[in-house]
């Protein structure tokens, strides 16, 4: 019985493939072709009398398992099961020693053998049966082979989703020192994740002992917000029990963006409310105003008398100067989204340029500029005129504070380097912001000015309109060393010049200059005449 079941299961397992023999002796083929013949096996058996003649029969052929003699000329069988190794050839081999030593047999062993044998008397006789032991042998290996990949592949899973979150993930023993770590963390500080294990934690991040990762001695998980480094980190602990050593697994959250945006999202809500309450106030106030201005008048015309007339002209005076305020806060209260047109950059700026040549003149402040972008952009024309001339107001009163008979503001325009943005530069050589001033110049209301003289609304009102039309303005200022303002403007997409009119076409084909001249190069330091 158990005969029989051997006999199908190696006949099963060759099917038409070949079992083959590696051996120089012709007397025993026959032989051995017997004991086979009762396994139905005649077919399957293939002779060869060197191990070289095997390795290529098996590249060529299906061979499913191969007896091999010790002894051979040229490569030995011992070579023979190396070479199999090296090629990757994987198929049950049995090796046939001459005598019965175990140091041999154990030697063809690790050399890969399934099993051996002593070529004694009637040694063929026991073949089938040490073939089946090699077939359920390799069997069990293949089975083996299988398992280990499948814990590697799930190994593989596990530190591939470790290593593709980027936030940082860490295990650490009861000393804080680390002993397992993703890779955004490694590479957050250039390193593999290899490097970083041993490290204590505070190494790390090169802080404080004391500050080490949060101590979790509560025995719970545990969530806390932590600055380091100028981050802020949402900081998680799980404590974990791993046998008998206790260790702890950190996941650490960078939310310094978060909060970011979390404080401008609160700054924008502010200033909404604040021009609400704003424009309530300026509507209120300008009533009055108009009341003020005209009951004046009438004063003036029912009393022309030369004594009052100073003191009305001086109602009149300030009457105005509270207009031009309220007009300027309906301005940053305003919710209105601008009417845009195509329109040339460059001449933008030469209006806002326009409106204060006089004064420019007369305070001896020469204006450089440095324009090189002829591409239109699509915007509200009289708003970012006014945020020019609000910058160049700025800039004028900021040299005038210094004196100084050198004054110059230079106005650029290009484009970015991926030439989707117009970038607008305006930049003084006055006194310079101080540095702890620079945060709050875009805040409503905020000025250094004296009372009378700014209400702190020109950047404030800038800023709004800048943004409302997608684009941004920056500052950087040292004192001592002027000032520049950064507009950046998004340029028109093909659908909003086809929108406005096709007649703009060219605008965003060629190089059509609008207006003013390219001036770079020569043109640069000309003064106003
Ligand atoms: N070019 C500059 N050089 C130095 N300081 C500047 C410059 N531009 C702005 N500032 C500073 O920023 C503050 C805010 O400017 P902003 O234009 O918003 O208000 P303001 O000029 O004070 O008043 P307003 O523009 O309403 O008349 C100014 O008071 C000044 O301190
Ligand atoms: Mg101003």
């Amino acid at each position: 019985m158990e005969h029989h079941r051997s006999q199908s299961k190696i006949k099963d397992y060759f099917g038409d493939a070949s079992l083959l023999f590696i051996d120089g002796s012709l007397l025993d083929h026959e032989l051995i072709r017997m004991v086979f013949r009762r396994y139905e096996m005649d077919n399957n058996l293939e002779f060869v009398s060197s191990a070289e003649t095997g390795l290529d029969i098996i590249k060529r052929q299906n061979v499913k398992a191969v007896f091999v003699n010790q002894v051979l000329p040229g490569l030995d069988g011992f070579g023979f099961l190396r070479e199999m190794r090296k090629r990757g050839i994987r198929i049950p081999a049995i090796m046939m020693m001459l005598t019965g030593n175990e140091e041999t047999a154990l030697r063809a062993l690790r050399e890969g053998a399934h099993d051996c044998l002593t070529k004694g008397v009637r040694y063929f006789d026991s073949l089938p049966l040490i073939l089946d032991r090699a077939l359920a042998r390799h069997e069990l290996e293949l089975e083996r082979a299988e398992r280990d990949n499948l814990i590697i592949e799930s190994q593989r899973h596990w530190i591939a989703m470790f290593d593709a979150i980027t936030d940082f993930i860490f295990m650490t023993d009861a000393e804080g020192t680390i002993v397992k770590a993703n890779r955004a963390l490694s590479a957050a500080f250039g390193k593999l994740p290899q490097d970083i294990i041993g490290m204590k934690c505070h190494e790390l991040f090169g802080i404080d002992p004391e500050e080490s990762c949060i101590p979790n001695k509560s025995g719970q998980p545990h969530t806390e917000e932590r600055s380091i480094n100028d981050e802020i980190y949402l900081i998680s602990s799980f404590p974990l029990d791993y046998g008998d050593k206790p260790l702890t697994i950190y996941i650490m959250k960078n939310i310094s963006e978060m909060k970011r945006l979390k404080d401008q999202l609160y700054h924008s809500d502010k200033l909404a409310s604040l021009g609400l309450l704003v424009s309530g106030v300026a509507h209120e106030i300008n009533n009055p105003l108009t009341g003020i201005t005209a009951y004046t008048e009438i004063l003036r015309m029912k009393f022309p008398d030369r004594d009052m007339e100073k003191e009305l002209r001086k109602i009149l005076e300030s009457a105005d100067r509270c207009k031009k305020i309220v007009a300027n806060l309906l301005t940053f209260s305003r919710q209105k989204t601008p009417s845009r047109t195509l329109e040339s950059i460059n001449d933008i700026i030469e209006r806002a340029i326009e409106l204060r040549i006089y004064w420019l003149r007369s305070s001896d402040i020469e204006i450089v500029r440095d324009y090189d972008v002829v591409k239109s952009v699509f915007v509200d024309s009289q708003q970012i005129q006014q945020v020019i001339l609000n910058i160049l107001l700025n800039a004028e009163q900021a040299i005038s504070e210094l004196n100084r008979n050198d004054g110059t503001i230079v106005f650029s325009t290009r484009l970015d380097n991926a030439g989707q943005k117009v970038i607008v530069g305006i930049s003084d050589n006055g006194p310079g912001i101080p540095k702890d001033i620079i945060p709050r110049i875009f805040d409503p209301f905020f000025t250094t000015k004296p009372v009378g003289s700014g209400t702190g609304l020109g950047l404030s009102i800038s800023h709004g309109i800048i943004t409302e039309h997608g684009g941004s303005i920056t500052v950087e200022s040292a004192e001592g060393e002027g000032t520049t303002f950064t507009i950046e403007l998004p340029l028109p997409s093909r659908t909003e010049g086809n929108h406005v009119a096709n007649d703009y076409a060219d605008f965003f084909d060629g190089e059509k200059a609008v207006g003013s001249e390219k001036q770079t190069g020569g043109a640069r330091g000309t003064k106003e005449p």
